[in-house]
């Protein structure tokens, strides 16, 4: 048993976060959204290419994403500064012909962004986002290079990142927080042992064969084999095979707001009878998000008051990987070192 921190650590910073599924940017559109407590504005270009700005205008702090953007520039709403989408500042109307002025003397700042299967992420250290020493960003196995989500959800959580965090890889609370009766009751607790590895930035749940072998999963083409990832700063990947067919679904964490997070969850599939079975899913994937959504809102309630928290072996062991991954991470970074895993492989049990 150990004493957990508070969970109250910032955020990491040398990581690309999940910023938007790719379909609400349509080309020449902008948006804005608050990641890490900062204003961003978010667009994509007439060319397809997103990117993301400080959404505060250099000359008065307007909200950049209250201008316009033609598919290549974004013009202020207040004076009509234009700025390209890297940031740099390219007009001024109000300068005469005989008042020449460096234009480049002025930027914006700008976040590299980058949209992989269908999602876009920012990146929001000052380091190079493509070094050998930051977590990349995931890219799901078997589902294609530029497939789209079949099914997408986004949730807010009342909670800060390490809170979320921890709630959604903790094993014990399904019985009880995610009970129903198409799915889980207390009464169906047994144990379990799962075999854990180090993987990129974190941990995985290794693939293993299931316990028995039903002739429903005939249906699928084999029995389901589940393999979960962890990854730096706050991502899960779920990759189930079932046959020659494979579901994923990426679990995104993103800190917006102080003491507010938002969850993307995005599931890829390659069954293609799957397909019509989309209005019937989303409500059961929804579901899942409100009840952990709901515990962590009570949670807060005790927060409030500061408590010292536990961690309790085996169930809260990849808890405290967890907070083991952040801490290493941001040292290796403040040291520019190589990042060392602090994960050992081992086989975890609990009761769930
Ligand atoms: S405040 Fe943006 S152009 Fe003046
Ligand atoms: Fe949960």
């Amino acid at each position: 048993m150990d004493v957990a921190e508070n969970g109250a650590a910032a955020p990491l910073r040398e990581v690309w976060y999940y910023a938007v599924p790719g379909r609400l940017l349509k080309p020449g559109r902008m948006l804005a959204k608050t990641m890490l407590g900062e204003r961003l504005l978010i667009g994509r270009g007439g060319d397809g290419t997103p990117f993301a700005l400080r959404d505060i205008c250099p000359h008065r702090g307007i909200p950049l994403s209250c201008g316009a953007f033609d598919g290549k520039e974004v013009e202020c709403c207040y004076h009509g500064w234009r700025f390209g989408m890297d940031g740099r500042c390219t007009a001024i109307p109000s300068l005469t012909e005989d008042q020449p002025f460096d234009l480049s003397r002025i930027r914006v700042k700008s976040y590299p962004a980058r949209e992989v299967q269908g999602n876009v992420w920012v990146f929001f250290g000052d380091g190079d986002p493509a070094a050998p020493g930051v977590p990349e960003i995931p890219v799901l196995p078997d589902i294609g290079g530029d497939r789209a989500p079949s099914l997408m959800e986004t949730m807010r959580f009342r909670a800060a990142i390490d809170h979320a965090v921890v709630g959604l890889m903790d094993p014990a609370h399904g019985p009880f927080v995610h009970r129903a009766w198409w799915w889980r009751s207390r009464r169906s607790i047994h144990e379990k042992a799962k075999p854990f590895a180090p993987s990129p930035f974190g941990f995985t749940m290794m693939r293993h064969a299931p316990s028995k072998n039903s002739n429903a999963y005939r249906l699928l083409g084999g029995a389901p084999e589940t393999e979960i990832a962890f990854r730096l700063p706050s991502v899960r990947v779920e990759h189930i095979r079932a046959g020659r067919h494979v579901l994923c679904n990426l679990t995104a964490i993103t800190p917006v707001e102080e003491g507010w997070t938002e969850i993307n969850s995005a599931v890829y599939w390659t069954m293609p009878w799957l397909g019509p079975l989309k209005p019937v899913l989303r409500p059961f994937v929804r579901a899942f998000l409100r009840q952990d959504r709901d515990i962590m809102t009570k949670q807060q309630e005790g927060l409030r008051h500061e408590p010292a928290l536990l961690l309790i072996n085996d169930a809260d062991v990849q808890a405290k990987w967890y907070y083991r991954l952040k801490n290493e991470y941001r040292r290796a970074r403040a040291e520019g070192r190589e990042f060392v895993n602090p994960v050992k492989a081992r086989t975890l049990r609990w009761r769930s």
